[in-house]
């Protein structure tokens, strides 16, 4: 017990409350890519839970580095495949957000924008997660 570093394990938990709050956003989105000509649904609720997460997620990662690392300095290349794909996901997000407007009055090409916005989403943080744990190995 005595060598748990507190700061760190709470910074930890949000991180993984954030990364929850993420998922519970985005994997019903697979079933909302919509099929064919119908246009792919979008839910307020489960948006606004995605960006709480990701609010959460930026603020407690770069304090966990700071509290248990000091520096960005010899981080792994994994850290920064992950941060890579975090702006993936942060592209995939703007992309399907800015066209859910024009699909909702009727576009086409928006609701394709949408559908391909939340796939590179989706493949982001499945990416993010897996990165994560190789790069803190
Ligand atoms: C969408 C955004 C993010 C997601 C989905 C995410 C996901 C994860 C996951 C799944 C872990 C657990 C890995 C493990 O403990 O083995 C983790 C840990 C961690 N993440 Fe993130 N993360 C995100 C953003 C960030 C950012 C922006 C930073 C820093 C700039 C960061 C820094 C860290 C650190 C330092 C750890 C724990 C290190 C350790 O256990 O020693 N994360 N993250």
């Amino acid at each position: 017990m005595a060598d748990i570093d507190l700061p760190f394990a709470a910074l930890l938990i949000l991180h993984m409350l954030g990364l929850m709050l993420v998922a519970a956003a985005f994997l019903p989105l697979v079933g909302m890519l919509g099929k064919g000509d119908e246009p792919p649904r979008t839910d307020r609720l489960l948006t606004r839970f995605g960006h709480y997460g990701i609010i959460v997620l930026l603020l407690t990662g770069p304090l966990m580095v700071w509290v248990r690392y000091g520096s960005y300095d010899g981080l792994s290349h994994w850290f920064w495949l992950k941060m890579a794909l975090i702006v993936c996901l942060a592209g995939g997000v703007v992309l399907s957000a800015v066209s859910a407007r024009p699909m909702r009055e009727g576009s086409t090409a928006a609701a394709q924008r949408v559908r391909v916005g939340r796939a590179i989403a989706i493949v982001s943080l499945l990416g993010i997660v897996i990165s994560a744990v190789f790069a803190f190995q």
